[in-house]
């Protein structure tokens, strides 16, 4: 070990495996659909392309109607203006999740909720939902955190008992299943992400939003794309200004532009097809590294209960080293310093953040949250490294779980001191 002090040392000039990177690298055949898309001579937007992916995806999710996005906040924020939110609704959503989980509501002006995580499964506490619903709860944000579907037959339970809305965010559990029902398809809504470091990504950005309610969805398009419908007319003209009208699609609402262009939806049509494999490449690797670190019960992975299907978006732990005098900041160094290995963590907990703390929103009770933040490790878990990488990122986390058995590290003795 190069070094024994607390004081954080330089970062690497380069990582034999860095933490960030692409999901998924794509076919000549997947690069084919974009050329054409391209090609066309008629749209590069609001064309066939994204009619197909819209209605591929609602088959595979299995729900009435998908609106295709330039993001997963996007489908977020039109699930916010759906939900016709005043200031004094609130919203019940983990305090571990991203960003984007939350903000496109407190936005609107709601209160924020914060849910805990269950300390097994990291993903959101039945429990701690049901101790915060209240008169004025409009709706459940169900995350499906590193791929690994919530409970969400207690969460339907729920929010029907309370009569509020189940949002999935599906950001990042494309192709996981809850039983046989596809991540999305029980809420009322469901939001994904096809951005870059997603398992299956349009190109860069992209998103989703699902919808039950056909009274909800005959919203969406407009809502999506600039208030854009089409001139009711008694004429045969059809070259009325820009050739569509612009209103309301609900009173008083107004339109963004949220629209995925024709490539991202072609190369989106073609990547639904490899979702199946793509995750049985992640699940692969995922029980290799259970079966690796076995003799190691100090790091504490993600726990899948029985009939759950993970899509296996990312690889964290959470590392309980304090019988060896030993924490989470020393595990990374040596990851980092010993192994050339970048890990991260994440996620820095919702309340935390001075976007929610300076919006009324920085109170929450959340202990597992906190516990799991400041314990935990994510591996760099990209599809496309190659397994000797792999296989070199699970016998480094061995090595450095020996090591700090037998020395103990320099951040955990300073913490104590
Ligand atoms: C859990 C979760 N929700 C929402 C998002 C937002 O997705 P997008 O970047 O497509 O807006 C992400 C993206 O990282 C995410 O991981």
């Amino acid at each position: 070990m190069k070094q024994e002090t607390s004081a954080a040392l330089a970062p690497p000039q380069s990582y034999r495996v860095p933490f960030s990177g692409v999901g998924y690298r794509y076919s000549a055949e997947d690069k084919d659909a974009v050329m054409q898309a391209m090609d066309s001579s008629v749209t590069l937007t609001q064309g066939s392309n994204q009619v197909k992916f819209e209605e591929k995806f609602a088959r595979f999710i299995g729900v009435p109607a998908a609106f295709a996005t330039s993001s997963a906040a996007a489908a977020f924020e039109l699930s916010a203006i759906l939900m016709n939110l005043s200031p004094g609704d609130e919203v019940i959503c983990p305090a571990h999740t991203y960003c984007a989980s939350a903000y496109p509501f407190a936005r609107h002006g709601v209160q924020m909720r914060w849910a805990d995580i269950n300390r097994d499964t990291f993903v959101v506490s039945v429990e701690s939902v049901k101790s915060l619903i209240s008169e004025r709860t409009k709706a459940i944000i169900a995350v499906h955190l590193y791929g690994l579907p919530a409970d969400l037959d207690q969460l339907r339970e729920v929010a029907n008992q309370a009569n509020v809305l189940l949002i999935e965010d599906c950001a990042q559990s494309i192709g996981a299943k809850f039983g046989e029902a596809e991540t999305g398809s029980v809420g009322d809504l469901a939001v994904y992400s096809f951005q870059s470091h997603k398992n299956i990504s349009t190109l860069g950005e992209g998103g989703m939003l699902t919808v039950q309610n056909p009274e909800l969805s005959k919203h969406v398009a407009g809502l999506r794309h600039n208030g854009h419908r089409p001139f009711v007319r008694s004429d045969s003209r059809y070259w009325y200004p820009a050739m569509s009208d612009v209103g309301f699609d609900i009173e008083g609402v107004w339109p963004h532009n949220f629209c995925m262009g024709e490539p991202q939806a072609a190369i989106g049509t073609v990547l639904l097809d490899h979702v199946a494999e793509i995750n049985s490449k992640r699940r692969s690797r995922f029980l290799y590294s259970q079966e690796a670190l076995s003799a190691y019960p100090e790091l504490v992975f993600q726990t899948i209960p029985d009939g759950r299907t993970s899509s296996h978006h990312l690889l964290p732990f959470r590392y309980d080293g304090y019988n060896y005098g030993a924490n989470n900041h020393d595990f990374m160094e040596r990851l980092v310093q010993q192994h050339l290995i970048q890990p991260a963590t994440q996620y820095y907990p919702l309340n935390r953040y001075e976007l929610f703390a300076a919006s009324g929103n920085g109170e929450a009770d959340v202990p597992n949250t906190d516990e799991f933040f400041d314990n935990m490790v994510s591996l760099p878990f990209h599809v496309w490294m190659p397994d000797l990488d792999f296989r070199y990122v699970v016998e480094s986390v061995a090595e450095t779980a020996e090591h700090l058995r037998a020395h103990g590290g320099s951040w955990a003795r300073k913490a104590t001191q």
